[in-house]
This record gives C-alpha cells, sequence and structure tokens, in this order.
C-alpha cells in the first residue's frame, strides 16, 4: 500500500518502532509527539509534529498538511500504579485525548485507526490462554481508560465508518535487533530493564514481587513479547483495515508463558550474571497469570512473531542496556 500515517506517540518505546516498521514496509511515518515521555532522538523515519492528542486546533493543522491515510495511535500514559493514584490524569489524557483524535479523524475523513490497547483490559481473566471473547473486567484505571476507547472505537465506526484495529499488548519487551531503539521508561517499572539495572550496577538490587502464586515457581507468569513482532503486527492491521477489515481486537502475545524467575535465569544466561534480587511481597493488583491465545492474529492478520523467544528480547534489550549505559 504506502501513503502517510499519522503515528501519535512516534517518539516512545512501541510507537519508534512502529515507524521503523512503517517505514521498511514503504510508509510514510509522521511522529506526532507531546514529548512528555518521547524522545526526540527517536524520531528518524519521517517528520515530526509537536502536539498534543487533546489540541483539535494543532490536530486539524497536522491533518490539513500531511492527509494520512491511516492514524496509528501510541501516544498514552501507561503506568498502572500511576493510574491508581491520579485517575484523572489517565481519563483526560488517555480518553479525552483519543477522542478528540477520533473526531478528528471523522472530520478529515480518515477511517483507519491501528489502537494501542493492553491486555490490562481483561483484568483479572476466567481462563487462560486468554482468547479476544474473554468478557474485559480491568481491574485499574489504566486498563480501564483502554477500555473505553475500545467502546469509543465501536460507536465511531458505526457512525462514521472508522475501522479500528484494537491491538491488546501483552508484555512488549526487548530492543530493536540492530540496536538504533529500545526501552527507556522513566520511571522505570517493568521487569526486565530494572533486572538489566541490577546486573549492571546502575540500580540496587531487584525486588521480586512474591513468590507465592499458585503457579508452577511461585512467581508470576507473563507472555512478552519482542517490540519489533509488536510493530511487524501494526503494519499487517494496516493492510487487515485497507482490505475493508471491521472493528476487532486482536491479542498480542506469544502464548508462551514465563515466570519471573524464569526472566531471572534468562538474564543470567544472556548476560552472564546472576541477577542481584530480593523477594518482597505481591505487587497490588498484579494477577498471577497472563498468557494470550493469539491465534486470531495469527490468523487474521497473518502475524508471527519472530524475535520473542524469552533469550532473544533478554539479548536484544541488554544490547542496547550496554549502548545506552556508554552513551
Ligand atoms: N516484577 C517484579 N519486580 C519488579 C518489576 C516487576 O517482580 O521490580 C514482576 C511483576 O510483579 C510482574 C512481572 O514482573 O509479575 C512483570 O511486571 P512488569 O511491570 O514488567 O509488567 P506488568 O505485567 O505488570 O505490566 C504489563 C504492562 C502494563 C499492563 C500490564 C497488564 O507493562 O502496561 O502488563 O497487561 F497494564
Amino acid at each position: 500500500m504506502g501513503g502517510t500515517v499519522l503515528v501519535t506517540g512516534g517518539a516512545g518505546y512501541v510507537g519508534a518502532h512502529g515507524c521503523k516498521a512503517l517505514s521498511q514496509a514503504g510508509y510514510l511515518p509522521v511522529v506526532y509527539d507531546n514529548f512528555v515521555h518521547g524522545h526526540e532522538e527517536a524520531v528518524r523515519w519521517g517528520p515530526l509534529e509537536r502536539g498534543d492528542t487533546a489540541d483539535r486546533a494543532r490536530l486539524d493543522e497536522v491533518f490539513e498538511r500531511h492527509r494520512p491515510v491511516a492514524v496509528m495511535h501510541f501516544a498514552a500514559f501507561t503506568a498502572v500504579g500511576e493510574s491508581v493514584a491520579d485517575p484523572g490524569k489517565y481519563y483526560r489524557n488517555n480518553v479525552g485525548g483519543t477522542l478528540a483524535l477520533l473526531e478528528t479523524m471523522a472530520a478529515h475523513k480518515v477511517r483507519r485507526f491501528v489502537f494501542s490497547s493492553t491486555a490490562a483490559t481483561y483484568g483479572l481473566p476466567d481462563q487462560v490462554p486468554i482468547t479476544e471473547d474473554q468478557p474485559t473486567r480491568p481491574i485499574n484505571p489504566y486498563g480501564h481508560s483502554k477500555q473505553m476507547v475500545e467502546q469509543m472505537l465501536l460507536d465511531f465506526e458505526a457512525a462514521h465508518g472508522i475501522s479500528s484495529a484494537m491491538m491488546r499488548y501483552f508484555n512488549a519487551a526487548g530492543a530493536s535487533p540492530d540496536g538504533d531503539i529500545g526501552e527507556d521508561h522513566d520511571p522505570e517499572t517493568h521487569l526486565i530493564p530494572l533486572a538489566l539495572d541490577a546486573v549492571t550496577g546502575r540500580r540496587p538490587a531487584l525486588t521480586l514481587f512474591g513468590d507465592d502464586y499458585p503457579t508452577p515457581d511461585g512467581t508470576c507468569v507473563r507472555d512478552y513479547i519482542h517490540v519489533g513482532d509488536l510493530a511487524d503486527a501494526h503494519v499487517l492491521a494496516l493492510d487487515y483495515l485497507a482490505a475493508g477489515g471491521a472493528t476487532r481486537a486482536f491479542n498480542l502475545g506469544t502464548g508462551t508463558g514465563v515466570s519471573v524467575r524464569e526472566i531471572l535465569e534468562s538474564v543470567r544466561r544472556v548476560t552472564g550474571h546472576e541477577v542481584p534480587h530480593v523477594v518482597g511481597p505481591r505487587r497490588a493488583g498484579d494477577p498471577p497469570v497472563l498468557v494470550a491465545d493469539p491465534s486470531r492474529a495469527r490468523a487474521e492478520l497473518g502475524w508471527s512473531p519472530r524475535l520473542s523467544d524469552i533469550d532473544t528480547i533478554v539479548a536484544t534489550a541488554w544490547a542496547w542496556h550496554q549502548r545506552r549505559g556508554n552513551g
């Protein structure tokens, strides 16, 4: 296909990988980012427009200038703990900002939308692996904010003909294999970067949040998916929408669960060092097991992860960490 795609949050972790994948597939990614969390050096594959998703006038200007064929919407706040402490921040940005974006799309007749959703929409799942048909019952404001947007997308499809791919990420991880982009959150809350920082001594020992879960080794099980595989799925979603695909949710995970202890084992294999850690209490709101059933994305998008075995995820993250550590 090809054409211009507006990428909100394109200066962020997953968004920058999305831009790179778009560029490699022959699209021009135009980044729209307010740089609250984004990194200017991650904007490399197309023009940059500064702006906030809640700023209708600015969005109008950018849509007028670039005339995108589609929008990929990565811009959002994503810290679960912060969303509990400050829900207004999450509803204002994640829901209010997306509403302004959708209204701008309707006004400019842009009718393809790829949305960064999350496994946090499922809350505590009834069954694992999780299929997209399971009920969504989020257990924190972050998950609620994403669920609300999913509802808006169904309504905007009915009223304005905007079709959306709702990409429910499991645990995004890893860095670009060629080392040009990686994960750099502030504050960092994610397991793999914290484990690598503990290995290098950049941070103190990792606290392992609970080893008394009803799982094989007592630690939480997650479905880690390489950020490059996530990016590929987004490009495939554009093809799906261009072919007339209707609004639909897609789980993006591998279908294989990995425990916290297995991550620490992988970090040891990859780096050659044990991860200094202490076992602490459970973190509030952590479900014991979250694993995707990714069959729908495989069947309907033709997607299959290529970088998501756990040692590849950790090795790419480690290469990025070392590179970043050296400036
Ligand atoms: N963990 C630790 N110690 C740490 C950090 C994490 O033991 O210092 C554990 C957590 O308890 C969890 C696992 O490592 O069991 C993974 O934790 P992350 O914080 O890396 O990821 P989460 O599974 O909590 O979060 C991810 C996304 C969220 C999303 C959530 C639910 O980052 O955006 O999945 O889908 F909301």
